[in-house]
């Protein structure tokens, strides 16, 4: 079975990442064309079944760790079905959410064994809040971040950094880790369908450094041991009871230690944030066919990095990473 989930670079892919939605109650910059998107067909998009069936085939194939993403999970009316149907197959179960529905599945999270979320969070500027998500809900946003903490669970803020618009407050938002117990994950803005990205925009993880550096003495930056597949780069400062970490995808990838595949909400297996091969696993299910040779298909054809981008020229390239698709319609 292992054999299945292993790629021809030796990596074990024991994390499915499901979206079980294209829509959002947001519509962030970064995450979406301004015109918006061409929404799949509700008729193509996975029922709580055919997710859970799939799910329960990649459990079988060892599958340890499974995240819910969107568009944003929680506005799937039946979301709460998902949760608790996969809250049962013995994985590990995540989310990450924009957080803004989180305070009606309080019960549901903890009755599926969910412990941590991660919450997008680009600002700590209500105007900015509203800039950068195209809607007001910045309050809302941290009655339901209290909320979670109240409640005993993990959360992790993704703050995806853009020059000019918010590094100007990386240290607020460390500041912010000094009394709460929280994780603030700085990511560097990645290039997708629509986004505008631009490499003028990118704020690095050298750039992150090197301002935490000129704010805090040197033996009170620690860094922390990351776990062995984790995307973000951990640190801490001493005495603060939270952390805070960077997500290097441009500046320092980390597909050496790539566990990950992804399922879209319409039913397409992607083995690479950046990559194009997609495989139709949802037509195959319905078909009534074993899904297993397509997953074993997916999973051997993965490049060793980046979606088979080998050069940063390529990966900026707006030519080729307009061909992706866009944030919204992967997941993350
Ligand atoms: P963990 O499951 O705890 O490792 O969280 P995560 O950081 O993978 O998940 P999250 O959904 O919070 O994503 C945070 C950022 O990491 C987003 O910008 C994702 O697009 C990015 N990210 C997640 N997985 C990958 C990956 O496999 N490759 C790259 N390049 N970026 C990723
Ligand atoms: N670059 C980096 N991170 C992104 N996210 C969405 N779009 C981008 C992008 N272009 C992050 C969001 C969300 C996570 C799933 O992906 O902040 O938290
Ligand atoms: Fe894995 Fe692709 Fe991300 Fe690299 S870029 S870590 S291969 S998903």
């Amino acid at each position: 079975n292992m054999l299945k989930i292993e790629d021809l670079h030796g990596r074990v892919h024991d994390y499915l990442r499901i979206s079980i939605t294209e829509n959002c109650n947001l519509r962030c910059t970064y995450c979406m064309p301004a015109e918006g998107i061409n929404l799949t067909p509700k008729a193509h998009i996975m029922t709580a079944n055919e997710i859970e069936t799939i799910s329960k085939t990649f459990v079988e194939l060892g599958v340890k760790k499974i995240r819910l993403t969107g568009g944003e999970p929680l506005v799937r009316k039946d979301a709460r079905d998902i949760i608790e149907r996969l809250g049962k197959l013995g994985t590990e179960l995540t989310i990450t959410t924009n957080g803004l529905l989180v305070h009606e599945y309080i019960k549901t999270f903890k009755s599926a064994g969910i412990s941590s979320l991660n919450i997008s969070l680009d600002t700590l500027n209500k105007e900015k809040y509203k800039q950068i998500t195209r809607r007001d809900h910045y309050d809302a946003l941290w009655k339901n971040i209290n909320l979670l903490m109240e409640n005993n669970f993990e959360v992790r803020i993704n703050v995806v950094l853009m020059k000019g618009f918010n590094d100007s407050e990386i240290i607020n938002f460390i500041n912010l880790t000094k009394n709460l117990n929280i994780q603030i994950r700085f990511i560097e803005f990645m290039p997708f369908n629509g986004n505008q990205w631009d490499k003028s925009k990118l704020v690095t993880y050298a750039d992150i450094l090197e301002l935490v550096q000129n704010n805090f003495q040197a033996e009170n930056i620690l860094r922390i041991q990351d776990k062995p597949n984790d995307t973000a780069k951990n640190h801490k400062i001493k005495s603060y009871v939270g952390s805070f970490s960077v997500i290097s995808s441009v500046t320092n990838p980390f597909c050496g230690t790539c566990n990950r595949i992804r399922l879209t909400a319409d039913g397409k297996l992607k083995n690479c944030l950046f990559s194009n091969t997609e495989n139709a696993l949802l037509d195959t299910l319905r078909k009534g066919e074993s899904i297993l040779p397509l997953i074993e298909k997916n999973i051997k054809s993965k490049f060793p990095v980046r979606g088979g981008m080998k050069s940063d020229e390529e990966f900026q390239n707006p030519e080729l990473f307009s061909k992706n698709r866009s944030m919204i319609k992967i997941g993350g």
